[in-house]
């Protein structure tokens, strides 16, 4: 882990939008950790949202780092609930996480992706550009939005070849068209407004605490319930593992370092198929937990997603030159850490299950809305 407490001092405020979820929890738990800076939590808490993380956090932390915390239960789609939340917390730095964020989802509602991952995103830049243009002109020297997005923006990969921040645009999906939207208006305000703005491309994140819809918690979950493992397709799709600690790094990175106006690309260099990927966590769980035959015979070949993207890799060479970064840790190591995470914490994932009222079953194959 990089250590980052020089770059934020006391005065600073940083409004994290998205912060409930599984990437935006881990960056807020950093911060909160390792900075003096006030953390202001913007999250609408839909299904996929969770603080018990951070609660965690805080509670060890004791009660200068609560008076550090602030959380804004704000829905981005609304614009004068957003516009609102912007005065409130006053930032100097945004970090823009929240959106609806799962494929399968996106395939049987995509209306829900446009509104939060679109509409959303421009309710935020409107209150941001407004807030920026007012700030005085030290604070507004030093203002930055860092937009963290996706590699699914450039399509889909054959076998050969690497995304990079040249690569077109391509998007495929529901999910990944409005994400993409949402980053061409981010550099649209930047062109034309002056915003100050990076922007971030990552690949497939896992680690502690990911809602149980995601690839690498259903498939835990499935082994430890000795319910079937869904593979979609063939099980021959490629995506590019990073471990979520590592993308924290790297968003802390660009956010304090990378130039503005620029994109970068992070990837954990770590490409697996989708088989490897399960094959891999059945042996970890056959030695784990071992109970006479292996968990491998729990996959089940399943009807395809529709237009499912093929591969994803990212070419991290430009992350890597101009800030420094490398993932620390590599995939098996990973993936060791997340099993026996899960394995430890069936009760939060019975939780959020309940919760949401998600329990695991296949979606994202319907063809109407
Ligand atoms: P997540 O689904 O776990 O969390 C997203 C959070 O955003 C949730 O807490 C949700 O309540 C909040 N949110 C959604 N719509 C909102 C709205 N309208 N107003 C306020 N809050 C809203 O997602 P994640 O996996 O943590 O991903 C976070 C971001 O990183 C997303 O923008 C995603 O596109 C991007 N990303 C994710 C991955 C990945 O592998 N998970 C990889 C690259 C980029
Ligand atoms: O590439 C970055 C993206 O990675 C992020 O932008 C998204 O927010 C994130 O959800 C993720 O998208 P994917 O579609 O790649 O992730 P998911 O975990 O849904 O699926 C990973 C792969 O595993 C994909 O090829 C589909 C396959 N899959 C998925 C599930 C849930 C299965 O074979 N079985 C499953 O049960």
């Amino acid at each position: 882990m990089i250590d980052f407490s020089h770059n934020f001092n006391k005065d600073c405020k940083i409004l994290v939008t998205g912060g409930a979820g599984f990437i935006g929890g881990a960056l807020v738990r950093r911060l909160l950790i390792e900075t003096k800076a006030t953390i202001i939590n913007l999250d609408k808490y839909s299904y996929a949202s969770d603080a018990t993380s951070i609660d965690e956090v805080l509670s060890g932390l004791g009660s200068v780092a609560n008076n550090r915390y602030k959380l804004l239960k704000v829905d981005l789609r609304s614009e004068s609930d957003t516009a609102l939340a912007v005065q409130m917390a006053d930032p100097d730095l945004v970090m823009h996480l929240a959106a609806e964020s799962h494929v399968d989802r996106s395939i049987d509602g995509p209306s829900a992706f446009l509104e939060s991952n679109i509409l959303g995103t421009f309710n935020l830049l409107q209150a941001l550009r407004d807030h920026w243009e007012r700030l005085p002109e030290d604070r507004k020297q030093l203002f930055r939005l860092h937009h963290i997005s996706t590699d699914e923006v450039f399509g889909s990969l054959g076998s050969k070849g690497r995304f990079s921040e040249i690569t077109p645009y391509n998007p495929r999906s529901p999910y990944s068209a409005t994400k993409a939207a949402s980053d061409h208006l981010v550099s649209a305000w930047h062109h034309t407004y002056g915003l100050p703005v990076v922007l971030t491309n990552c690949s497939n994140n896992y680690g502690p605490w990911q809602f149980p819809e995601k690839l690498i918690p259903v498939v835990i979950l499935k082994a430890l319930e000795n319910q079937k493992i869904p593979l979609y397709g063939d099980g021959a799709n490629v995506r590019d593992w990073l471990f979520v600690e590592d993308h924290v790094d790297a968003l802390l990175l660009v956010a304090t370092k990378g130039v503005c106006g620029r994109s970068y690309c992070i990837g954990g260099s770590e490409e697996h198929s989708n088989k490897q990927v399960v094959e891999s966590i059945c042996k970890i769980l056959d030695e784990k937990l071992p109970k006479g035959k292996s968990y491998t015979e729990l996959i089940t070949y399943v009807t395809d997603r529709p237009g499912h993207d093929k591969r994803y890799a990212i070419n991290p060479d430009r992350i890597t030159s101009e800030l420094g970064w490398h993932p620390s840790k590599t995939f098996e190591e990973g993936l060791i850490t997340t099993v026996e995470w899960y394995i430890a914490h069936r009760d939060w994932c019975e939780k959020v299950s309940k919760r949401s009222g998600y329990f695991g079953d296949r979606i994202g194959i319907s063809t109407a809305n």
